[in-house]
């Protein structure tokens, strides 16, 4: 841990408590001056810490920023074992980010975060909001020895991982609209958004990104947006951790990769029929432009859509947005 991750686990350790600087510079090996320039530091980034020549230093406040050292505390990756987060304080799109890692060769396991985006991308074009400190944007980059086709599987398993977390922590019941919409209440909660570099039969890379509503007040989304975007604090009525929820997010999925890696989506799928109200419903789906109409009627081995039309003809669909058709409940279950 560095010289400022262990001044602050001293800190917090005694958080309300003064604790004195000789004996914060013995612990950490380190002059009464370089503790005076770390404190600083800490609280240029927005700790509120207090000070007093006989007492010491006190931590009042911790303020909400995502810290890798947080995230990264107390549990070992299984399957991305190089796991490294870089943070930035704002960036155009942690997607894009990943992306120029990964054509520099970065390894399975870069990870991007951001307290805000410029640019953040959502599917088909669209701009995901992202609010300084208030959401999870996130790209992992990854690369699975998979062909193209066998990508959209991640992609459902991320899905699985979101939906699974927000019921596990905040207890939100949480579903999945095909592909990879989180909802909550009928309304969207987080986005994937899987960004691919491949040959025709090998995968190089893959960004999986995610955009998660995390502490955006109702009022906070700008109008366009409030029918149907929501957050954890409006379905959970507080605020939530985001470190806290940036590591159950990547210990769950490190989990579920390594059992994509070993087992196939099998396992994977069966989680995801049991995260959506999807199935057996009318929607409509916008492919490439197109809309198709008819009930989903199933998710293949291979994450593909199947959808029966109105003369009972099955159709296969890859990938597209789906909109539940009017008399279709939107609500969770
Ligand atoms: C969607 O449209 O549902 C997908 C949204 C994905 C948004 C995330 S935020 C982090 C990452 N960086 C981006 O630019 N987009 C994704």
């Amino acid at each position: 841990m560095s010289i400022r991750g262990g001044l602050l686990a001293y800190l917090k350790a005694h958080q309300g408590d003064w604790v004195s600087g000789q004996w914060l510079s013995e612990k950490l090996g380190v002059s009464r001056s370089a503790l005076w320039k770390h404190m600083g530091i800490l609280r240029r980034q927005g700790y509120g810490i207090e000070s007093s020549p006989k007492k010491g230093y006190l931590l009042e406040m911790i303020p909400d920023i995502l810290f890798p050292s947080e995230i990264q505390k107390g549990w070992i990756p299984k399957g991305l074992k190089d796991i490294r987060i870089l943070p930035f304080e704002e960036t155009d799109s942690t997607n894009q980010r990943a992306k120029e890692l990964a054509l520099q060769g970065a390894p399975e396991g870069t990870v991007v975060m951001a307290e805000a985006q410029t640019q953040g991308r959502g599917r088909m074009g669209r701009q995901w909001f992202s609010p300084r400190r208030q959401g999870i944007y996130c790209s992992i980059l990854l690369r699975p020895r998979i062909c193209p086709a066998e990508i959209s599987g991640i992609t459902l398993m991320t899905a699985v991982v979101v939906a699974e977390l927000l019921r596990d922590g905040p207890k939100i019941p949480a579903t999945i609209k095909w592909p990879n919409d989180i909802l909550a209440g009928g309304r969207k909660i987080a986005g994937i958004l899987t960004e691919v570099s491949a040959e025709m039969d090998q995968v190089d890379f893959a960004v999986i990104g995610l955009g998660l509503n995390v502490n955006i007040p109702k009022g906070g989304f700008p109008v366009s947006l409030r029918r149907g975007a929501t957050s954890i604090a409006v379905e959970a009525r507080q605020v939530h951790d985001r470190n806290l929820l940036l590591q159950a997010y990547l210990k769950k999925f490190d989990e579920y990769y390594s059992l994509f890696r070993t087992q196939g989506l099998g396992p994977i799928l069966v989680r995801w029929k049991g995260l959506t109200d999807m199935l057996g419903k009318p929607v409509q789906v916008e492919v490439l432009g197109q809309r198709r109409t008819g009930e989903a009627l199933d998710i293949d081995p291979h994450g593909a859509l199947i959808l029966r039309d109105a003369d009972g003809q099955s159709h296969r669909i890859l990938s597209g947005d789906v909109r539940f058709r009017k008399g279709a409940r939107k609500e969770t279950r």
